[in-house]
């Protein structure tokens, strides 16, 4: 059984002084999470991972980014051994809006899920088509590729541990969302490729869905057969919108 998984990826929101304020009531919501059987965890902003650990130990809490190599003449990035430090070992790769403001590739996520796999972290990477690639029906030709190309080279122990979320481009942060059926009929999707390539840990990774996800359609997403959580942005900055976000489920 697949354990449900709700992500928040705080984008560049909240201050440190703000996070210390979740973090510190993330520790009844993190029961009440586990009273449900449901994972939690946050992306906060790279300044405010140390004040997040230290305010609730327990909670998973992910990088939004991170860079392969481990040091040099990288000039605003983040890497492994210096989130490792923080006891961080979960991070977002290939965020749309990583993939769109910042270039990144299928190629670069590939090396950064290298280095992750090499140092036993666990990511969530993200996958999806922009609208135009929507309107043109070729949404599982760009999945496919983002989907075998980023885990080219990864073993199937890791594969089955990783987590991959379908976000939609143009469901993210619009107020547009995807249907519950084309969720589900995506990260089934998914799954098949994961089974095509790596067996069955086709039946142990973790698929979330992503974009404009909130308390009231959470539970639409989260009862289809292959969608085992959601990354959330927006709904996740408030703790009374996640706690309805866990209660929802
Ligand atoms: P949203 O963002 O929930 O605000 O649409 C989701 C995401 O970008 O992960």
């Amino acid at each position: 059984m697949r354990r449900k998984l709700l992500f928040g990826n705080w984008k560049m929101n909240k201050t440190i002084a703000e996070t210390k304020v979740f973090g510190k009531e993330s520790v009844e919501l993190e029961k009440f999470a586990k009273s449900k059987n449901v994972d939690i965890g946050i992306a906060p902003v790279y300044l405010s991972l140390a004040a997040l650990k230290e305010a609730n130990p327990s909670l998973i809490v992910a990088s939004q980014n991170l860079h392969y190599e481990d040091h040099g003449a990288f000039t605003g990035e983040i890497s492994i051994p210096m989130l490792k430090e923080l006891g961080v070992d979960w991070a977002i790769i290939g965020h749309s809006e990583r993939r769109s403001y910042y270039n990144e590739t299928n190629e670069s996520c590939n090396k950064k899920l290298l280095a992750m796999e090499a140092n036993k972290m666990t990511p969530i990477y993200c996958v999806g088509e922009t609208l135009e690639q929507f309107e043109k029906g070729v949404t599982k030709k760009v999945i496919e590729e983002q989907v075998l190309e980023g885990i080219k080279g990864l073993s199937k122990a890791y594969v089955e541990d990783m987590v991959i979320a379908y976000e939609p481009v143009w469901s993210i942060g619009t107020g547009k969302n995807a249907s519950k059926e084309i969720a589900q009929d995506i990260c089934s999707y998914i799954r098949e490729l994961i089974k095509k390539e790596y067996g069955d840990a086709s039946s142990k990774i973790r698929i979330l869905y992503g974009g404009s996800v909130k308390p009231e359609n959470v539970h639409d997403y989260l009862a289809q057969k292959d969608v085992d959580g959601a990354l959330v942005g927006g709904a996740s900055l408030k703790v009374d919108s996640f706690r309805q976000l866990i209660e929802n489920i």
